[in-house]
């Protein structure tokens, strides 16, 4: 079973990066299932009913998300009716639509499970770890990816440790920085603390510089302008895992600008 997955898409330009090449992909590394953060695919914040069309007709089978699920309260009225859209499970107080989702693929059960970290984040969450509990005493056995969606690399490379052989792999998400540290553990998850971001490479997280630079440095009241101009990039990892014992056997990082393979810090490969 091979797994590609999309670290989180930021507006249109993270939208088209991935809808240009999802299918190409696809085809050349043999990706049996495709599955994307889509927590800031609307101008950078949450994700509305179009984009989120967008993104299942471009080919993503599972959406998750984060601390901006609700970026656009729409949300609240269409995400029951996206079987295969996932919110952060461990969200208090917030009803609406499913924090995992297990779907069947040439047989194999593969359930996904989105959860919100607690160092350095605004949200007010259940524990990450006893809902995870809570997961796999319910959800069916077979393989099994979380979207640890945090700021600290260290703390979801506790959490990967603890439910090393437990979960099939554990894919950080929302720094928006894909992290240098892909790795199988030793009973057999896979791990990278973040996968990165899909959207305007010259950019600060997918933002126009210039408009960040106005905010932080400056006060600016203009909010940060979403950058949808120039070279476009995407930061994925492919996730492989045995079927029969449902464990990784591999995760290769991806990096593309305007759909060529790079490698960062290197002009060409
Ligand atoms: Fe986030
Ligand atoms: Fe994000």
């Amino acid at each position: 079973m091979r797994i590609l997955f999309f670290g989180d898409i930021v507006g249109n330009a993270g939208i088209t990066a991935v809808s240009d090449v999802l299918s190409s992909l696809v085809t050349k590394y043999g990706v049996d299932l495709v599955i994307a953060n889509g927590e800031n695919a609307t101008r950078g914040f949450g994700l509305n009913y179009h984009d989120c069309l967008a993104l299942r007709e471009a080919g993503v089978d599972v959406i998750t998300l984060g601390n901006h699920w609700r970026g656009r309260s729409s949300i609240d009225d269409f995400c029951e009716e996206f079987d295969t859209l996932v919110r952060p499970y461990n969200l208090r107080d917030y009803d609406f639509g499913q924090g995992y989702v297990t779907v069947d693929v040439h047989g194999v059960p593969v359930t996904v499970t989105n959860l919100l970290g607690t160092a350095f984040m605004k949200e007010e969450v259940l524990s990450p770890s006893v809902c995870m509990s809570d997961i796999l005493s319910e959800a069916p056995e077979g393989i099994h990816i979380v979207d640890y969606h945090a700021e600290s690399t260290s703390e979801k490379a506790t959490f990967a440790y603890y439910f090393d052989g437990q979960v099939s792999a554990v894919v950080g998400t929302h720094t928006h920085v894909q992290t240098n540290d892909a790795r199988l553990l030793p009973q057999g998850t896979a791990f990278i603390s973040d996968v990165g971001m899909c959207g305007a490479y010259q950019s600060v997280i997918g933002f126009e510089p210039k408009s960040v630079i106005d905010r932080i440095y400056y006060g600016g009241p203009t909010p940060m302008q979403i950058s949808e101009e120039g070279e476009r990039c995407i930061n994925a990892v492919l996730l492989d895992f045995d079927d029969e014992t449902y464990l990784a056997t591999d995760i290769t990082p991806l990096f593309y600008i305007d759909g060529k393979e790079r490698v960062y810090g290197q002009k060409d490969l």
